[in-house]
């Protein structure tokens, strides 16, 4: 794993969007794998802004997001189709066609999780997957005690992510209890991983990834098994580890 340091929120999402755009910029074809939550979301303002400027073309390439909440209609707010398209999708000119997020109102689920990693495998992988980190060691929705064998599977929450998650919604209650998420194993798959944690709500979990063991009780600890890892964190997510 090599361990980029950025000074704070700001660097690190200049530093990803970097990586990101050496890809974007020197890939005839390229597949991303790609993440919600908070800390993405300043990575993607700019890719934005750098397509708007230099007009940077995505008609090449083809993503796939870890995960969607069981439940919520692609066009519900809080959904992470939704996220998506209000973040980068409606402001870059990728084929809507070459956009895949799991379906989480499909009426069969276990379907459903099987012809998304199908997709994965046909589209010829995944180059390069960007990865948040959960307060509790999660990547996707893949919580603590995953197996490191799961391909794209649904979820049952914890009460702690629902939580970390109600701050996008207007009441823990409206928190959907159940996701779609690629698993460890699909995880694992792709060439490239780069993980991103930013402040110090992440410092413990970081400093337990960084000198702890590999344990399906620290699912991002699967990662340290992985070849090609970066991760980019900034000083108060590094502030445990000296
Ligand atoms: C998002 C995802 C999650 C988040 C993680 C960190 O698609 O799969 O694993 O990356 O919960 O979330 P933030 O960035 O909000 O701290």
């Amino acid at each position: 794993m090599q361990l980029i340091k950025a000074k704070d929120y700001h660097d690190l999402c200049h530093k990803a969007a970097e990586l990101i755009l050496r890809k974007v910029k020197g890939q005839k074809k390229l597949t991303l794998g790609l993440a919600t939550g908070g800390t993405p979301q300043g990575v993607y303002r700019i890719l934005v802004e750098e397509a708007r400027q230099n007009g940077t073309t995505y008609q090449h390439v083809t993503t796939f997001n870890l995960d969607e909440y069981v439940g919520l209609p692609p066009d519900h707010p809080q959904s992470y189709h939704t996220y998506m398209n209000k973040k980068l999708f409606d402001f870059i000119d990728i084929p809507p066609q070459n956009v895949h997020i799991p379906d989480g109102m499909a009426e069969n689920l276990e379907e459903e999780c099987r012809r998304y990693e199908q997709m994965i495998d046909q589209s010829g992988g995944i180059d390069l997957q960007l990865l948040g980190i959960g307060i509790n060691g999660h990547i996707g929705f893949n919580e603590p005690g995953t197996s490191f064998h799961s391909f794209t599977h649904v979820v049952k929450l914890e009460e702690s992510t629902r939580i970390a998650n109600s701050r996008f919604f207007s009441s823990l209650e409206e928190v959907p209890a159940f996701a779609v998420t690629m698993g460890i194993a699909s995880i694992m798959k792709s060439k490239e991983i780069l993980l991103l944690a930013v402040g110090k709500r992440k410092a413990e979990v970081l400093q337990r990834l960084i000198y702890g063991e590999v344990t399906e009780e620290l699912p991002a600890s699967v990662l340290k098994m992985h070849q090609h890892v970066t991760i980019i964190a900034d000083e108060e997510a590094l502030s445990s580890l000296s």
